[in-house]
């Protein structure tokens, strides 16, 4: 079957590259099968070890960026493009992380939106794994949020969360809707995979867990569980089922960290405080404790209305039941609608007022024909009763 992103013309009525790590062994890919397996169609450069160690000053420690679960990142510059680049080196004492390596590669080499990562190129030299990337200067929203330095970086102010918060949905939009026929499933949304460029457009990255999602009247796939702690859907931690839902699950994750301020899992926290979806809870039951939850860092500088609205949002995600969470297309209309009211803030009495959030809120919008629309639609938001 064609399998193709409908508005990248240059891969359209070919076979899939990324339907290829369906099949993916556990071996170690020499750079001639991954040429191979990509078909042809992988458009990123390689790059010689030689090449990186110049780039990166021999993986110097000033030029580190971070580290991850899979290796360090450095800044390198690329003299022959004259190019900053991010380079991410997988730790080449180990095979844990090849198949991760490959589908990385064959994924962003195929899937282009402004919201995703963009891959520069990769070197499979010998046992080097090491992927390029676009230099993302603003890093990523984790050391916004929760950066161990804050004086370095001042809090991030309400509109800025908003628009990164967008961003970030029409990057889930293009994966779960754009791409066809079946959705790619993200797998690994968090703070840390979200990268800001120079004006805070915030972008997707990681892709090495990425999954074809399920094909015709399927719900969901069915596999090992892989991801984060705290960031998992219930259904998909507990039985392995993933689906878009799943994604839709851990944004509405993110969106409270970003609403808050605070990490999903904070073990520095007092008991009841160290799990967020826990402490958010009873919360969201009672509209006037909505202000409780918003970050203390934004100093009360945010739109009241749009912080009840974004709370919506995230509990309609937030569901224990997958079909009841909204589609992220649905979600992406929901921030649109916030995002034109962002500076109008009509008075709301939190006194008197004591109703959770309804679906009221979002009565000036439509959302999409999809069969889940109700969710935002037709039906009330449920904050009140256990919708967590
Ligand atoms: N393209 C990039 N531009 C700038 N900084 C980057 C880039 N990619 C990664 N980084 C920095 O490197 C850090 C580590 O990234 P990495 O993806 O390896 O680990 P992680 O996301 O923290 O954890 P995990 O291994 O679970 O994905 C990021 O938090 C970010 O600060
Ligand atoms: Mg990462």
């Amino acid at each position: 079957m064609a399998f193709y992103v409908s508005d990248a013309d240059k891969i359209q009525n070919h076979k899939s590259l990324i339907a290829q790590t369906k099949y993916l062994g556990r071996g170690r890919y020499t750079k001639g099968e991954i040429k191979r397996l990509g078909k042809g169609k992988i458009l990123a450069q390689t790059f010689t070890f030689r090449e990186l160690c110049v780039a990166t000053n021999n993986f110097n420690y000033q030029n580190l960026l971070g580290e991850g679960g899979f290796g360090r990142v450095y800044k390198a510059f690329i003299r022959t493009t004259k190019q900053i680049t991010a380079v991410k080196r997988l730790d080449p004492n180990g095979f844990q992380g090849d198949r991760e390596f490959l589908v990385e590669v064959l994924m962003l080499s195929l899937l282009h939106h402004p919201n995703l990562v963009n891959l520069v190129g990769y070197c499979a030299d010998a046992n080097q794994r090491i992927l390029v990337y676009e230099f993302m200067p603003n890093g990523s929203l984790e050391d916004h949020l929760f950066g161990s330095t804050p004086s370095n970086k001042p809090p991030l102010d309400w509109n800025t969360r908003m628009k990164i918060v967008e961003g970030v949905a029409r990057g889930l939009e293009y994966l779960h809707d754009t791409v066809k026929p079946a959705p790619v499933i993200y797998r690994d949304f968090k703070a840390s995979n979200i990268l800001l460029d120079e004006e805070f457009n915030a972008k997707l990255s990681d892709f090495g867990l990425a999954k074809i999602g399920p094909i015709g009247d399927k719900s969901h796939v069915s596999t090992r569980v892989m991801g984060t702690y705290g960031y998992c859907a219930p259904e998909y931690a507990l039985t392995g089922k993933l689906s878009t839902k799943s994604d839709v699950y851990s944004f509405g994750v993110v969106f409270l960290e970003i609403i808050t301020g605070r990490r999903v899992i904070d073990t520095t926290k007092p008991s009841g405080q160290k799990n967020l979806i826990s402490w958010a809870q009873p919360l969201f039951k009672d509209r006037r404790k909505f202000t409780l939850m918003a970050d203390p860092k934004l100093e009360g500088n945010y739109p009241v209305k749009a912080l009840y609205q974004a709370l919506a949002v995230v509990a309609m995600c937030l569901q224990d039941e997958p079909n009841t969470r909204p589609l992220i297309s649905d979600v992406v209309t929901a921030l649109q609608y916030l995002a034109v009211n962002k500076d109008v803030d009509e008075d709301v009495d939190d006194e008197s007022d004591s109703e959770s959030v309804s679906g009221s809120e979002f009565s000036s919008y439509s959302c999409s024909t999809s069969p889940d629309r109700n969710y935002i639609e037709g039906k009330n938001v449920d904050v009140e009763g256990d919708g967590r």
